[in-house]
């Protein structure tokens, strides 16, 4: 495991997704509470691409059918209606150092 350096930390407001791409992986940063978390980018119901979601009340939500997850671990809140259970998204420790934001892949 590495850490990457994926932008500067006066970049995002709270709220916020970033669509980092990191040796070939495609990572989803947010930023809620003014904390930062990073998670794979695409919804595990339909592969739906979460940098164009959204936040609210501290989970990251699929615009696509209405996934909810937790930004800190991935793990899922709720899956779309009737879709039944759904995976987790994958999640990434985040690190800011010297007004950059950092991520371990
Ligand atoms: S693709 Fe994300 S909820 Fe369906």
């Amino acid at each position: 495991m590495t850490w990457y350096k994926v932008l500067k930390d006066d970049v995002l407001k709270d709220g916020d997704l970033y669509k980092a791409n990191i040796e070939g992986k495609e990572i989803l940063i947010i930023k809620d509470g003014g904390s930062y978390y990073a998670t794979s980018l695409y919804c595990t119901h339909e592969e739906y691409d979460l940098s164009e979601g959204f936040v609210d009340d501290h989970q990251l939500i699929c615009p696509n059918h209405f996934a909810t997850f937790n930004p800190g671990d991935g793990s899922v809140i709720s899956p779309p209606e009737s879709a039944g259970d759904i995976d987790p998204l994958s999640s990434y420790s985040v690190k800011v150092e010297k007004g950059e934001v950092l991520v371990e892949v």
